[in-house]
């Protein structure tokens, strides 16, 4: 299929990096359709690490990259990951596309003000993201096309700056001037400039000519701005549907790819229904490296939530699932999955709209069997009977095929699960 999509189904950091850099190999063209560099994609090829957070991670592949309409761009971020793919792997080929929208230096402190401020605390990155994507929805952002054109960014700046100002200053911040900011950024803009391409036309040609592209998703989809736990969730769409329209591309058929780690994992505040605590957590935290790629806070831990997956599948259109870090869970004695909830003595398989009763819920679980890996292994028959079963039980219980399973860092720790 020449169009897949890379959905994180889970609350971001599913491992979507390696899934990507996987399936990298075969893609022509590896498109970030959301989030910004709130994201944090890891990508190990042999002793080398990557870590991400806005570029493609298909440009470790050396694959054609492309930020679409839907991304938020932190120049400075953007600028420097592009120097060391530069160093570490050569020359990246990406293009930017005009639409997509730039974080500018206040929407950091914004960001950060308005958290401070915030009774109920959302925990985010403070990279700027929420208001970078409420301007765009106030018609106060800026375009990347308005970004690496002089004159544009200038009048524009002229234009948005006294609005920012009246913000900052509410908040007690530094106000800015349009002059400087324009000073400041505009060697940033300059050296931008010759990545500027029609990503949504592009790959409407690049579809119909039979290239192979990769929509690759930031975050998770219950960081989605709409379905997500609300208010605890990000500002973009981070679900299929939000791939075509951040992409700018019209419905195809596709491949689907669910990211879900063999547990779970939250970063920031929000609800978490199968969320442990105690000695478990940290020892899972410790083995699966469960730290922010971007804030380096420790991540919330829980057990595999199956009513979130299934929440999931169905929104998003899931023709498959990968799962991920299946090699943290080897060891213990025994594994929790949550296959439903309990709400107010009700059982209930999906994910509530309403996040007030997804705090109240209680998970059901089904208590199996733990199981030891080892550190190569050649096929799905290969894993411990106990460790088959459990992905049986997830494929069983959302109606999806688990095609790939990932079971250490590395590109050849991957097992393609034949369709039985
Ligand atoms: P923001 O995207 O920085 O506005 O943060 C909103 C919420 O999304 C916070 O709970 C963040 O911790 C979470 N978040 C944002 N990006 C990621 C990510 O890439 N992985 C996991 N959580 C994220």
């Amino acid at each position: 299929m020449p169009l897949s999509v890379i959905i994180g189904a889970q609350f971001g950091d599913e491992g979507k990096g390696k899934i990507i850099d996987y399936l990298s190999e075969k893609a022509d063209i590896v498109v970030r359709f959301n989030g910004g560099d709130n994201a944090g994609h890891t990508v190990v090829v042999g002793n080398k690490t990557y870590k991400l957070h806005l570029m493609p991670s298909g440009a470790v592949q050396k694959k054609i990259c492309c930020l679409a309409s839907g991304v938020a761009i932190n120049p400075k971020t953007l600028l420097e990951e592009i120097e060391l793919i530069e160093k570490e792997v050569g020359k990246v080929k990406l293009f930017v596309d005009p639409r997509a929208q730039i974080i500018m230096p206040y929407h950091l402190l914004l960001d950060g003000a308005s958290e401070e401020k915030k009774c109920k605390k959302i925990g985010t990155t403070k990279k700027g993201i929420g208001p970078c994507y409420a301007d765009r929805a106030s018609r106060q952002g800026i375009r990347f096309s308005e970004f690496i054109n002089k004159n544009k960014f200038y009048e524009r700046l002229k234009e948005v700056v006294p609005l920012k100002n009246l913000e900052l200053k509410a908040f007690g911040l530094k106000q800015k001037n349009a002059e400087a900011l324009f000073k400041e950024l505009s060697k940033m803009s300059y050296k931008l400039k010759k990545y500027q391409m029609d990503v949504s036309k592009y790959l409407h040609v690049s579809l119909k000519n039979g290239k192979e592209v990769l929509l690759e998703g930031a975050q998770g989809f219950f960081l989605d701005n709409d379905f997500g736990t609300y208010p605890y969730v990000t500002s973009s769409h981070t679900g299929s549907a939000g791939a075509f329209m951040s992409a700018g591309i019209a419905y195809h058929e596709c491949r689907v790819i669910g990211v879900s780690k063999a547990y779970c994992t939250r970063v920031g505040a929000g609800p978490f229904p199968t969320e442990i605590n105690g000695s478990l957590a940290s020892a899972i935290r410790e083995k699966g490296n469960e730290y922010g790629t971007t804030t380096g806070r420790p991540r919330r831990v829980g057990w595999l939530d199956l009513p979130m997956l299934r929440t999931a599948s169905r929104i998003c259109g899931f023709t498959e699932i990968a799962l991920t870090k299946l090699d943290v869970l080897s060891g213990l004695k025994e594994i929790k999955v949550s296959t439903a909830y309990k709400i107010g003595g009700k059982k209930v398989k999906e994910v509530p709209a309403d996040t007030f009763l997804l705090e109240k819920c209680k998970p059901m679980y089904v208590r199996l069997k733990g199981f030891e890996l080892s550190h190569e292994l050649k096929s799905f028959y290969d894993l411990p009977s106990e460790a088959r079963s459990y992905i049986k039980l997830i494929e069983k219980n959302v109606g999806i095929r688990v095609r790939m399973i990932s079971y250490g860092p590395e590109r050849k720790q991957t097992l393609i699960k034949a369709q039985e």
